[in-house]
């Protein structure tokens, strides 16, 4: 999986061989400049999706898509919830992602048993960095490994069919993905031991401003341009050779 904000980059990723395209709300940092992901509206997830779905008609892609419920716009209610998730079905998400534990699984339960896939995000999640006091592994006691494990089994249980973990320790992620065979685990900066792994495509090419997090890989500089690198990116993930726990993970 990787982030796509755009027709031509989801066009790119996915004749690469991405199997699945996240619109992340990471946009709010990589296209609007924001700081974090919190200020991103949900109209500004629906333009971004559109035009990613677009992009993917126009070379008849078959990457899976998913996008961002972003901050505010499911926190409310079950209805706020599926009310926002119907405008990203609508502007041609294949499926919603939505971040947290907890009073989510309610959430997951209500839009799963309405025919709207659920992507749910565990560990690090970045809508509620202010609340989580900043950009921390999560995980890393007894105490919130456990609940993870639980929130983790609650969200499968209400039909989450992905789940992404993010900054969480290798053999957490490795011991929580081997618990829950229905529920495919991505992993961004938790170790090799996840079924899948995501980055938002700006950083796996090489295009940050300030100092990428350690659980990133510049892939374009091995690689002759951009597709070398969404390429290499495809095959390394899918040999195990990315990433490495040795230089990327906790
Ligand atoms: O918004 C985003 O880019 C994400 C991924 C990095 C998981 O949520
Ligand atoms: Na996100």
């Amino acid at each position: 999986m990787l982030t796509a904000y755009d027709a031509t980059f989801a066009a790119l990723a996915d004749a690469a061989g991405v199997d699945c395209l996240l619109v992340g709300d990471s946009l709010g940092m990589v296209c609007q400049g924001h700081g974090s992901t919190v200020g991103v509206s949900l109209e500004a997830m629906r333009y971004h999706t559109d035009s990613v779905a677009r992009g993917l008609r126009r070379v008849q892609g078959s990457a899976w898509l998913i996008a961002d419920l972003p901050f505010g716009s499911y926190q409310e209610s079950r209805e706020q919830a599926l009310r926002s998730a119907t405008v990203l079905m609508q502007a041609g998400a294949q499926m919603v992602k939505l971040e947290g534990g907890g009073w989510t699984v309610d959430t997951v339960r209500f839009l799963t048993e309405r025919g709207i896939p659920v992507c749910a995000h565990l560990g690090f999640t970045p809508q509620t960095v202010h609340a989580l006091g900043g950009y921390r592994v999560q995980g890393r006691d007894d105490g919130s490994a456990a609940r993870l494990r639980e929130d983790a089994r609650a969200l499968e249980e209400a039909g989450a069919a992905l789940l992404v973990l993010e900054m969480v320790p290798a053999a957490l992620a490795r011991a929580l993905s081997a618990e829950r065979p229905r529920c495919a685990t991505i992993g961004i900066g938790a170790g090799s031991g996840t079924a899948g792994q995501v980055l938002v495509m700006h950083d796996m090419l090489g295009i940050h401003l300030g100092r990428p997090p350690k659980f990133v890989q510049d892939f374009m500089a091995q690689a002759q341009g951009i597709e070398g690198a969404l390429r290499a990116y495809v095959q390394a993930v899918k040999a195990g050779r990315f990433p490495d726990d040795t230089l990327h993970a906790w």
